[in-house]
């Protein structure tokens, strides 16, 4: 292509002006590898944004859509309905913490952080609380693009653009803390006293009858993948329930085996009361998203004395029969591969991988939970960062890393083997090696 065939789309969360001079484009993909334009084979080791964790072009997936679109295209949900749609909830919530049962779906992770807080919101209300209308974010958090989800997000470079965004919003301080845990293997030793800032100024601050929900990661990852410190969650959970506000993790990243559990929510034993869900559910093939919600919520929407709609919220796509069929495939493949397993077997040996780069030259820190890690190089201030230039020389090298601001980002498909293991932190480490 030429750069006449690039002028007319304006792309995603990119520097079109530079991607223009410089296209990298992919035209095939099959398993942990992208093929380009030119013929090169490039180790994905981002599962494509956190989302292919079966890896590209997967049989079942597949064979499900094209199968579903021979049979019913389309339906809505709106008043009708389509088998598979409930059948699918009622797989979710298997793999879901026990009292989450229930499942609202929506086209991407974006339309599933605000419906869930409008579920929270709208909740408060129908229980008489209807003062509960502030919602809580993290510094350094990502929620999706949409005006909420910008809103309770805490990334600066999303939000300065836009205003005022929502009115009662408040953040909590992000958990990095380089000075003290740098280097760290999984979870960080110090920190959990962090979560104390909910109640100690946070609540103070809004009165606990004002707040509806907090939102967060359990594991930040577009703001670096941040990992919680150990004790952490628990702190967050225990602080909520003292004070009647809601719990939501966005699993939009973690879930569907990252961290080895069908949800980062068992992985860490903390039970919130909403979960936000996307990417892996149909393997990035399909888009769909998701909320995950206790029963006893579900329940007070449906005791509503009126008999018109409970919840006046969703998508035209919401429970779109190729994304169901999408996620049934992407579902069936990892059970049958057993790959949510795979995140326990190979966390060892992908965790010595990310440390391997520890020494390296700007290398300030390594970390790595199960089958997500980072490594973040020292700022340089007023000039491309150096995980940007590292990104683009993995790239020359056949390996895709995503900069996220000061660290890259590594969250290889879970079907990665030790060879491509092998791979990417040797491509990593050559490529660190090659900036100043
Ligand atoms: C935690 C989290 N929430 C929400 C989103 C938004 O998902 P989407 O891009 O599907 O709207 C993302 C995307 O990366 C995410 O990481």
């Amino acid at each position: 292509m030429n750069s006449a065939d690039l002028e007319h789309y304006w792309m995603p969360f990119t520097p079109n002006r530079a991607f223009k001079e410089r296209p990298r484009l992919v035209v095939g993909a099959k398993d942990m590898y992208f093929r380009t334009g030119d013929g090169k084979e490039v180790l994905d080791a981002f599962a494509t944004m956190w989302c292919v964790n079966a890896g590209h072009c997967r049989p079942r997936i597949a064979e499900r859509i094209a199968h579903q679109s021979a049979v019913l295209d389309f339906a809505t949900s709106y008043s009708l309905g389509h088998p598979l749609a409930f059948e699918l909830a009622r797989r979710v919530a298997a793999l879901a913490p026990a009292s989450l049962d229930r499942v609202f779906f929506t086209c991407s992770g974006s339309e599933a952080v605000d419906t869930a807080l409008k579920i929270a919101l709208a909740f408060h209300r129908r229980r008489g609380e209807g003062t509960r209308q502030c919602l809580i974010g993290r510094e350094r958090g990502y929620h999706g693009a949409n005006i909420a989800g910008t809103s309770v997000g805490g990334q600066p470079i999303n939000r300065r653009d836009f205003g005022g965004l929502l009115p009662r919003v408040d953040h909590l301080r992000h958990t990095q803390d380089l000075a003290r845990s740098a280097f760290s293997r999984g979870m960080p030793a110090e920190g959990a006293a962090l979560a104390d800032e909910l109640e100690e100024r946070i609540i103070p601050l809004h009165g606990a009858e004002n707040i509806a929900a907090l939102i967060v990661e359990p594991v930040a990852g577009v703001g670096g993948v941040l990992i919680p410190p150990q004790g952490y969650l628990q702190r967050l959970r225990e602080i909520c329930d003292r004070h009647g506000i809601l719990l939501i993790f966005d699993e939009v990243i973690t879930g569907f085996g990252r961290l080895g559990r069908p949800f980062a929510s068992q992985f860490f034993g903390v039970t919130p009361d909403l979960i936000t869900f996307a990417k892996g559910i149909t393997n990035g093939a399909v888009p769909m998203g998701g909320v995950l919600v206790k029963r006893a919520i579900y329940d007070t929407f449906m005791q509503s004395p009126h008999p018109e709609v409970e919840f006046a919220h969703g998508y035209t796509y919401s429970g779109h029969p190729l994304a169901c069929a999408a996620a049934f495939g992407a579902l069936e493949t990892y059970e049958e591969e057993h790959l949510f397993e795979r995140a326990d077997a190979m966390a060892a040996y992908f965790e010595d991988g990310v440390h391997s780069l520890r020494g390296e030259r700007n290398v300030v820190d390594a970390r790595n939970l199960q089958l997500l890690g980072a490594i973040e190089f020292a700022p340089r201030p007023g000039a491309i960062s150096r995980a940007a230039e590292v990104s683009r020389k993995c790239w020359e090298k056949g390996l895709y890393v995503r900069a996220l601001g000061d660290a890259i980002g590594l969250c290889p498909p879970l079907i990665a083997e030790k060879k491509h293991f092998d791979q990417m932190f040797g491509t990593v480490a050559d490529a660190v090696r090659s900036v100043s």
